[in-house]
C-alpha cells in the first residue's frame, strides 16, 4: 500500500519553519507528513508552544492548524533523518567572518554539518534538497560528503526558497515560480524531481514548477537577489540626485515603472534595504565572481552594497545637519527597528547602522517598533556599538509606542514602513515635541504637505530638500 511522503527539514528558522508550515496546509496527513528539525532545543520549545518564534503574518493559524496533524516539531534529528525518503536542508549560511573569503564568501559550516548528520543517520536511500542559499556547486561538495560517508544512496537536488519575509506565506501560497535543479541526466535524478515536483503541485500549477540542471538552479537564486537589491540601490542613487533638483523620487519610480519593460515593483526609495539575504548574496556573488578572476563583473555587483552604505550615511548626515551639527544629548525618536514592516526581524537593519550613528553624536535614542522584541534591540546595538547594555541604557530607551518615543523629543526618524506610522496622529504628536520639531522620513511614506502645515520641519529621502536643513 502507499504510505504518506515523509519529509523532514533541517532548519526551523525563517525559511524552514514557514515553508514546511505552507506544505502541511496544502496538503493531507495521509499524503504528505512532515517533521522540522533544528539544533536549537530553544527553537524547537518555541514551535511547539503558543508563540511561535518568528512573526510572520498568518502564520500562527497555519501553524496551530498543522501542527500534531501533519506536522511535526523536533531536535531529535537522527531519528527525524532515519525516518524522512525527502530532506530539505534549510540552515543558515551566513557571510564568512574569518579566514579566507572572510567578509564575503558564504559560510558552509551548517550545511556540511547537515550532510554529515544525514550521512551519518541514513540506512535507506535519500532525496536531499539544498533549500538553503549557497555558492554555485555546493550540491557537489554535498554529493561528495554523503557518497564518501553514507551507507546509502542519494540524490541530490536544489530548490532555493524566494519568499519574502513579511509575506512569507502569500509568497509561499502563490510563489511566481519554483524552481528545483537537478540531475536531468538519469532516470534516478529525474525521478527525484518528479517527487519534489508533486509535492509543489499540490497548490502550485505545473506550469510555475521550473526544472533546470543544479547550477542554474543554485546559480539563479544569487543572480535574482542581486537583481532585487540592484533596483533598490538604482532608486536609491536617484533620491539623492531628486533632493537637490527639485525632483520627487515617487514621481521618478511611478513614471518609470510604468515602462512594462521596467516594471513597477521594487522602486521605492529607502533608507536603504536590509534584511539577511540581500547584502550576504550580493557578496556570494562577489566571491564566486572574483575566484573566477572576473573582478570587473565582481566590481560592478559590489557597488550594489556600496550605494547602499552610502545611502545609510547619507541620511545620518541628514539628521545632524538639521540638527543644527550636534544631537548631543538630544532626544531623537526612533520609529520603526524592523528591516521592512511586518516582520519582528532585525537582521541587517538599516536601522541599526542608523542607530549606531547617532549613538556616536552622543543623542538619546527613544526606540519603537511594534514587533521586534526588546532583547534583540538591545543585542544589535550592543554588538554594532561594542559597548555593554549598562554603558547604552544612558542613551538608549525603549518605547511602547510612537506617541511614548516622541515625547519631549527634537526629532522623529522615521526608519521602518510600519502603516501605524503613516496614520499617526501627528498633530498630537507634536503639540509634545521640542521646537523646532523636525521629522526625518526614511521611508517615504508620510505627507510633508501636512506634516510642514502642522509645523513640522521635514526630510523625507528622495524628496526637494528643505532649506532650513540643507543650508547648514
Ligand atoms: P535561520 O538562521 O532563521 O534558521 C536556520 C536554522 O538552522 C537555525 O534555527 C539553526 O539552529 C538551524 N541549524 C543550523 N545548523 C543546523 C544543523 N546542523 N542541524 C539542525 N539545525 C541546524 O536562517 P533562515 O533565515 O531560515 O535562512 C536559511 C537559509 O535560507 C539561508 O541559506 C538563507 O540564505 C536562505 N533564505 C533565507 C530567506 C529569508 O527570508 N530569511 C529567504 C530565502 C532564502
Ligand atoms: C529578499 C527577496 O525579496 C526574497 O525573494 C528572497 O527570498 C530573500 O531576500 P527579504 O529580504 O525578506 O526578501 O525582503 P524584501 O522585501 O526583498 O526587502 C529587502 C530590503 O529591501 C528591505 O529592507 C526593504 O525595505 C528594502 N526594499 C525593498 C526597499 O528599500 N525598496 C523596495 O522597493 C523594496
Amino acid at each position: 500500500g502507499s504510505r504518506p511522503l515523509r519529509v523532514a527539514c533541517i532548519g526551523a528558522g525563517y525559511v524552514g519553519g514557514p515553508t514546511m508550515a505552507v506544505i502541511a496546509s496544502k496538503t493531507s496527513p495521509d499524503a504528505v507528513q512532515i517533521q522540522v528539525l533544528d539544533i536549537s532545543e530553544e527553537r524547537i520549545a518555541a514551535w511547539n508552544s503558543d508563540r511561535l518564534p518568528l512573526y510572520e503574518p498568518g502564520l500562527t493559524e497555519l501553524v496551530f492548524g498543522s501542527r500534531g496533524r501533519n506536522l511535526h516539531f523536533s531536535t531529535a534529528i537522527e531519528d527525524g533523518i532515519k525516518w524522512a525518503d525527502l530532506i530539505f536542508v534549510a540552515v543558515n549560511t551566513p557571510t564568512k567572518e574569518c579566514g579566507i573569503g572572510a567578509g564575503s564568501a558564504a559560510d558552509l559550516t551548517y550545511v556540511e554539518l547537515a550532510a554529515r548528520q544525514i550521512a551519518a543517520a541514513a540506512d535507506t536511500p535519500k532525496i536531499v534538497v539544498e533549500k538553503s542559499t549557497v555558492p554555485i556547486r555546493t550540491a557537489e561538495a554535498l554529493g561528495a560528503i554523503l557518497e564518501a560517508c553514507g551507507r546509502t544512496s542519494f540524490e541530490i537536488l536544489s530548490n532555493p526558497e524566494f519568499l519574502a519575509e513579511g509575506t512569507a506565506v502569500r509568497d509561499l501560497c502563490e510563489p511566481d515560480r519554483v524552481l528545483i535543479g537537478g540531475n536531468l541526466e538519469t532516470d534516478s535524478g529525474r525521478r527525484a524531481v518528479e517527487t519534489l515536483t508533486e509535492l509543489y503541485a499540490h497548490w502550485v500549477p505545473r506550469e510555475r514548477i521550473l526544472a533546470t540542471n543544479v547550477w542554474s538552479s543554485e546559480l539563479s537564486k544569487l543572480v535574482a537577489n542581486a537583481f532585487l537589491a540592484q533596483r533598490v540601490s538604482s532608486i536609491n542613487s536617484i533620491s539623492a540626485l531628486c533632493e537637490l533638483s527639485g525632483a520627487e523620487i515617487d514621481e521618478v519610480a511611478r513614471a518609470v515603472g510604468l515602462d512594462a519593460r521596467i516594471g513597477p515593483h521594487f522602486l521605492k526609495c529607502s533608507v536603504g534595504f536590509g534584511g539577511s539575504c540581500f547584502q550576504k548574496d550580493i557578496l556570494n556573488l562577489v566571491y564566486l565572481c572574483e575566484s573566477f578572476g572576473l573582478n570587473t563583473v565582481a566590481d560592478y555587483w559590489r557597488s550594489v552594497i556600496a550605494i547602499n552604505d552610502w545611502q545609510k550615511q547619507r541620511f545620518t548626515a541628514r539628521i545632524l545637519h538639521g540638527l543644527y551639527n550636534t544631537a548631543t544629548n538630544k532626544k531623537i525618536a526612533i520609529l520603526g527597528f524592523a528591516f521592512k514592516k511586518d516582520t519582528g526581524d532585525t537582521r541587517e537593519s538599516a536601522a541599526i547602522d542608523v542607530c549606531g550613528n547617532l549613538l556616536q553624536e552622543c543623542a538619546k535614542l527613544s526606540i519603537y517598533d511594534p514587533k521586534v522584541p526588546a532583547e534583540q534591540i538591545w543585542t544589535d546595538l550592543t554588538r554594532r556599538c561594542r559597548r555593554t547594555r549598562d554603558e547604552l541604557a544612558h542613551y538608549v530607551t525603549l518605547a511602547e509606542s510612537a506617541e511614548e518615543a516622541a515625547m519631549n523629543s527634537h526629532a522623529i526618524v522615521i526608519l521602518t514602513e510600519w502603516d501605524e506610522f503613516r496614520t499617526l496622529d501627528y498633530a498630537k504628536v507634536y503639540k509634545g515635541m521640542c521646537r523646532p520639531a523636525f521629522l526625518f522620513d526614511g521611508r517615504s511614506i508620510c505627507d510633508m504637505k501636512a506634516l510642514s502645515q502642522i509645523g513640522f520641519v521635514c526630510y523625507a529621502i528622495g524628496s526637494p530638500v528643505d532649506s532650513r536643513i540643507r543650508l547648514r
